[in-house]
Parts: C-alpha cells; sequence; structure tokens
C-alpha cells in the first residue's frame, strides 16, 4: 500500500518539523499539518521564515523547499483527516494537574479527542500513529475509541506506534540522519503488516532499512519513555558526582572523560550542569513511575523517581549556591542570567532549570534580568506564572528581561549561567566585568566558559562540579 496524503494532528515542536522532513524527503506524498491554534498554524505559514513557531538550525530551509508544493499548515482539522490515508498524532501529553495520577500520569484528553475527531469524520480506511509519547498500551485504548466511535461500520483502523526520538536544537539533523526509527504495529494479522510496511516505505525514502526497527506496539510505546529515562538517569548520575567533586577537589568534567572513555560506559550525555529541562525527560518518568506504581511495582517506581529527586536538588542546590556565596542575602540584589531556554538552539522553555533558579531568587527578593538570543519576555513571564509562587505583578517588578547581554550584566552583583548558547563564549568579558559590582561573580550552571581567563580578569567564579577553592 503506498502513502498518498498524510495529516498530521498537532504543529507543536514534534510534528512541525518532524513533517517538514517527511514532506522534503518524499516529494509525492502530500503533508498537511493541522492545529487548533490559529495563532501557531498563521507563524508556520509566515512568509518571513525567521517567524516560525519553532525555532531549529536549519528548519527554514526545508519548510522553504517543501512549503505550498506537498507541505501544508492549516486549521481544517476535519477536512484533513478525511482526505488522509494516513494520520500522526502529534498533540501534547502533559502530566496531569488535576484528579487521579495528579502530577505523574499523562494527561491523554487531548489524545483522546483527536481519536474522537478521527472517528467522527473518516469516511475511509486510516492508519493512525502515535507520535506523542504515550504511555504503554494506550494503543488499546485509540482503538477502542475509533472502533466504537466510529460514524461509519465499514471504516477500518490500524494502529501503529512510532515514537520521535528527536532532540530539540537538532532536530532537522536528528530527522535527517536518526539512529534510528522505531515503529511498532499488531504484527500478527496482515492488515497490521501491511500498516507497518507502509510507514517502513516513508521514512525508507532517506533512511537506510537496517535502521528501522519494528516491534510490537507495547514495545514501541514503552522503549520511548525508557530511552528517555535512561538519558535522564545518565544526567542525574554525573549531577549528583558533581556535588561529590566539589568536596573531595576532583573535577567533574575530568571524571566524566575518563569514564566516558570505557566504551561500555560512552561519553555522550555525561555534562554536569545545573540540571536537565525539556518536555520530555521529567514527563516521561514521572509517566514510567506511575505506571510501575499502578503495576504495584514499588521497588521499580522508587528507582526512576530517583532520578526526579537528584534533577530538583541539583536546580535547588545551584539557588542557595548563589544566595550564600552573595553573603547569604540577595535582597534587592541585580542578578543577570544569561540563558532562558532549557538548552541551547531552540526557543523551547518547558521545564528548563532557569525557570527554578528563578523562582528560588525571586523568593529571596532578588532583582534578576535576563536575556537570552530566542526567548521572548511573554513567555518567561508564562513559565513563572504557571508556577503561582507569587502574583503577576510581583514577577514582573522582579525580574525584567533585556534584548542586550551587556546591560542585563549591567551593575548586577552576580551573573548565572543556565543555558549553553555558544554566542556567550564570544562576549567581551572584560566590559562585562567593568561595569558590574564588586566582587563579580559569576556562576557557571553549563561549564561552558574557560574559567581561568575570567579568573584572571577579577570574576570570583562557581564551575558545577568542581572544588571552587575561591569562592
Ligand atoms: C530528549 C531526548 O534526547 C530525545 O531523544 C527525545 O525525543 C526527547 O527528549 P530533548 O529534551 O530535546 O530530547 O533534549 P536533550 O538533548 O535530551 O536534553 C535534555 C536536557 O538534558 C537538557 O536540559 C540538557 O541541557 C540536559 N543535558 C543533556 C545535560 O544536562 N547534560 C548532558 O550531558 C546532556
Ligand atoms: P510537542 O513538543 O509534543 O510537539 P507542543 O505543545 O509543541 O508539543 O505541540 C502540540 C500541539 O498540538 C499544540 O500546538 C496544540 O495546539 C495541538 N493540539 C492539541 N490538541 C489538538 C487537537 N485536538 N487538534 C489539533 N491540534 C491539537
Amino acid at each position: 500500500m503506498k502513502i498518498k496524503n498524510i495529516c498530521c494532528i498537532g504543529a507543536g515542536y514534534v510534528g512541525g518539523p518532524t513533517m517538514a522532513v517527511i514532506a522534503q524527503k518524499c516529494p509525492q506524498v502530500k503533508v498537511t499539518v493541522v492545529d487548533i491554534n490559529e495563532h501557531r498554524i498563521n507563524a508556520w505559514n509566515n512568509k518571513d521564515l525567521s517567524k516560525l513557531p519553532v525555532y531549529e538550525p536549519g528548519l527554514d530551509k526545508v519548510v522553504e523547499e517543501a512549503r505550498g508544493r506537498n507541505l501544508f499548515f492549516s486549521t481544517q482539522v476535519d477536512q484533513a483527516i478525511d482526505e488522509a490515508d494516513m494520520i500522526f498524532i502529534s498533540v501534547n501529553t502533559p502530566t496531569k494537574t488535576y484528579g487521579k495520577g495528579k502530577g505523574m500520569a499523562a494527561d491523554l484528553k487531548y489524545i483522546e479527542l483527536c481519536a474522537r475527531q478521527i472517528a467522527r469524520v473518516a469516511t475511509t480506511d486510516k492508519i493512525v500513529v502515535e507520535k506523542s509519547t504515550l504511555p504503554v498500551r494506550t494503543a488499546s485504548a485509540i482503538k477502542s475509541i475509533l472502533d466504537n466511535t466510529s460514524n461509519d461500520n465499514k471504516v477500518k483502523f490500524q494502529i501503529l506506534s512510532n515514537p520521535e526520538f528527536l532532540a530539540e536544537g537538532t532536530a532537522v539533523t536528528d530527522l535527517l540522519n536518526p539512529d534510528r526509527v522505531l515503529i511498532g504495529g499488531d504484527n500478527t494479522t496482515s492488515e497490521g503488516k501491511e500498516a507497518i510496511a507502509a510507514l517502513v516505505n516513508i521514512y525508507a525514502d532517506w533512511v537506510p532499512k537496517q535502521r528501522i526497527l519494528t516491534t510490537n506496539v507495547w514495545s514501541s510505546e514503552l522503549s520511548k519513555l525508557t530511552a528517555n529515562a535512561f538519558l535522564a538517569q545518565r544526567v542525574s548520575s554525573i549531577n549528583s558526582l558533581s556535588e561529590l567533586c566539589e568536596k573531595t577537589e576532583a573535577d567533574v568534567n575530568e571524571v566524566a572523560k575518563a569514564i566516558g572513555m570505557d566504551s561500555r560506559i560512552g561519553s555522550k550525555f555525561l555534562k554536569a550542569s545545573v540540571g536537565f529541562g525539556g518536555s520530555c525527560f521529567q514527563k516521561d518518568i514521572l509517566n514510567l513511575v506511575y505506571i510501575a506504581k499502578t503495576y504495584g511495582l514499588e521497588e521499580v517506581a522508587d528507582y526512576w523517581e530517583q532520578v526526579i529527586i537528584m534533577n530538583d536538588h541539583q536546580k535547588r542546590r545551584f539557588a542557595h549556591n548563589i544566595i550564600s556565596t552573595l553573603f547569604n542575602t540577595v535582597s534587592g540584589k541585580k542578578i543577570a542570567f544569561l540563558g532562558w531556554a532549557f538548552k541551547k538552539d531552540t526557543n523551547d522553555t518547558r521545564e528548563s532549570a532557569a525557570i527554578y533558579v528563578a523562582d528560588e531568587l525571586l523568593s529571596e527578593q532578588s532583582q534578576i534580568s535576563v536575556y537570552d538570543p530566542k526567548v521572548n519576555a511573554e513567555q518567561m513571564y508564562t513559565d513563572l506564572d504557571y508556577l503561582n509562587t507569587r502574583s503577576a505583578e510581583e514577577t514582573r517588578n522582579g525580574l525584567l528581561v533585556n534584548q542586550d547581554p551587556y546591560e542585563a550584566c549591567k551593575d548586577a552583583h552576580a551573573i548565572a549561567i543556565l543555558t549553553e548558547w555558544d554566542e556567550f563564549k564570544t562576549y567581551d568579558w572584560q566590559k562585562i566585568y567593568d561595569q558590574m559590582q564588586k566582587p563579580a561573580f559569576l556562576f557557571d550552571g553549563r561549564g561552558i566558559l574557560d574559567i581561568p581567563p575570567l579568573e584572571e580578569i577579577g570574576f570570583v567564579c562557581y564551575k558545577i562540579g568542581s572544588s571552587n577553592k575561591n569562592l
């Protein structure tokens, strides 16, 4: 079976870039990305490619090539569903904020709404692909909704799981050259096998066949959660050692290098930091913990929950370190933040460590001034308002946003580096130092700056995971 028409529900960080690359690589397939958020769709259709709603290096070129040819962005959800032979569900699955499983389980209401909408609208057979990260066994819920609420009993649905492994900031290269593509489906029936083959064929246009892995639906769903849990666990493991290094004169970067050269351990994801963020790690681990608890597996749940506990500790520890170093009071003191995004090369701020560090410092009445090359002020305020720690007015008085990094740092008592943007390394640090209050403190939460030269200028530096004898 050859797919001619794809619809993707959800034009976010996953749906947008993924569909843009599929459209670029499969010009014979019409790809329509739909979203209920009109503002987002308009931004995807903006002629000015610097205004796309998702910032990803290289994405503008891909969109430029495919948009209007076989890639379309629209709010006409029903029409796109009906025309498609394959529908990707790429809507958000945030952690539940209410009811059973609050703060842990994934909120599947958007997924369920999509399934009901597909069932209501579909007049021809559909292959429905789960792209969003979902708890294991969600496919059976989707299948049941589709089969039981369809308007037309003759319409047949096949469900596939095709989790996304792209990392933000490198989405385009990850999509063009993935380590693997995972496709889970019902491999016990001929219809199921046909659906799997149809999706394999799409990716086979640019991904070598041996990198396309097919499994049953449940393995695929669980592998996505597990891959993120393993990656996050590595970051929490190295972060736990960063604190020990600070006490023992070991240096976490040297330790990471030494252990990473063991090919059984490997060198990636061993960068100590102020804590991991992003839309996936925390959410997916909480989800895994919740699933384990549901099956009564308390030890399994506790094991994975510790990864989150360590991460929360690392963010708080960084903030408290600033407070204690600044003579135990930051009240009324200006503290400059360089970076707000959860990592470099993205405008995404979900679960960014910067939000939590800012929250702790605002509670101590410090004056924060932030510079981030891609995140706007409105987003930063929304992130803090979401925590609900203080009034919107207090937040806006306590945190100011600057378009110019030198202005953000001027007259500050301390600078905190929260995101590893490359441009920070190129700044005139002498100039920044000259305009600061003295002693000029610098807290590098990302281990990106060359500390000895900065110390020669006169900065008093804190670096995650080294002994920081000068503090
Ligand atoms: C992650 C997975 O990598 C990706 O495969 C999955 O599809 C979605 O979740 P993403 O959240 O975009 O991707 O970013 P990632 O590069 O994994 O970084 C997550 C967080 O960990 C960031 O805050 C990053 O700064 C932090 N991190 C990562 C570290 O602190 N140290 C490291 O060594 C690596
Ligand atoms: P992700 O990082 O998983 O892509 P985002 O929040 O960036 O998450 O994107 C999810 C998108 O899905 C949002 O733009 C949201 O408006 C959209 N969405 C959620 N529910 C529906 C729905 N029922 N129909 C269409 N779009 C939806």
